[in-house]
């Protein structure tokens, strides 16, 4: 494991925005919340980055509870990036025949990742967010196609993301969303989306070009509970203007309600009953699966 493992940073350090991959995880209680899935996802990540990653997931899973636990916090974000191993110095990087040998911006494949863990008070969406929804615009650059950047692998460098935040401020909204080149709804630049239509909850299905949310992961588990009927389905600009409510999930903002898009208010423009049971059994789960009292 590499030195750079610090159990309480309040700042992300700036190599966090390389070219790694990486997962951000919530602790409820002094326990990280499926930390099993982050890991899994983080190794899915790292292998389709092409980077080796020095020790195990066994081994990074306990140095996040240890890290969470020296925090000495019980509600956290707890931040992991597997970050290429630091660029060579211009002389280095020149290979027989004055071959460049990588370096610069491409992470040096024969060297393994060593992950680096940050541990940060929990933030989440304000009480108010939850009154009143979040407002979301849908903006003008397309999802990348699955086929360019797979959005199943956590990268850091978010560029598009970056520029779509960019672009819903300026709309004077809280978050982006993005529709695929055919013009469907994929999803926002870091949670996933859903509506809820004539008592269903839909959701556009991950082949379109999103991310498979731990947190979407979840919603299927609440449906089946709350015995609400839960679907995966391309979505239409039309079908979210027409929604009868609308959430982003998130590990950070669970299950966050939007009651505005495009200037159009989603149903009576309050937090939808549905979506408001979903967050409340949401919280109930972790409870439950944390051993929380
Ligand atoms: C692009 C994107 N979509 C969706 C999500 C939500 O995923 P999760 O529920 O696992 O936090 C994230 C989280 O970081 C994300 O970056």
């Amino acid at each position: 494991m590499g030195p750079f493992v610090d159990p309480l940073h309040l700042e992300l350090p700036k190599a966090w925005a390389s070219n790694g991959c990486f997962e951000t995880m919530r602790a409820y209680g002094g326990r990280i919340f499926r930390l099993e899935d982050h890991l899994e996802r983080l190794y899915a990540s790292a292998t389709s980055l092409g980077t080796r990653v020095e020790v195990d997931r066994r081994h990074v899973g306990r140095r996040l509870r240890t890290a969470l636990k020296r925090s000495g916090l019980n509600e956290a974000v707890v931040r992991i990036a597997l970050i290429p191993p630091p660029f060579a110095s211009p002389k280095a990087n020149i290979g027989p025949a004055g071959r460049a040998k990588g370096g610069g911006i491409i992470p040096r494949r024969e060297e393994p990742a060593s992950p680096s863990i940050v541990v940060q008070p929990a933030t989440r969406p304000p009480a108010s967010a939850y009154r009143r929804g979040a407002q979301v615009a849908i903006v003008p650059a397309r999802k990348f196609a699955v086929g360019s950047i797979n959005p199943q692998a956590k990268y850091s460098a978010r560029l598009g993301s970056v520029l779509a935040v960019i672009d819903a401020r300026l709309r004077g909204v809280d978050e982006a969303l993005f529709l695929d080149e055919a013009g469907s709804v994929t999803e926002s630049t870091a949670s996933n989306f859903g509506i809820v239509s004539k008592e269903a909850v839909l959701t556009p299905p991950c082949w379109l070009g999103l991310l498979t949310g731990i947190t979407r992961e979840v919603l299927f588990e609440l449906a089946q509970e709350l015995r609400l009927q839960i679907r995966e389905v391309p979505l239409t600009r039309h079908d979210l203007y027409n929604a009868d409510e609308a959430f982003l999930t998130s590990t950070l903002k669970e299950v966050l309600p939007v009651t505005s898009i495009d200037g159009r208010r989603i149903g009576t423009g309050r937090p939808g009953p549905i979506t408001k049971r979903l967050h409340r059994a949401f919280q109930r789960l972790v409870k439950r699966e944390l051993h929380i009292n």
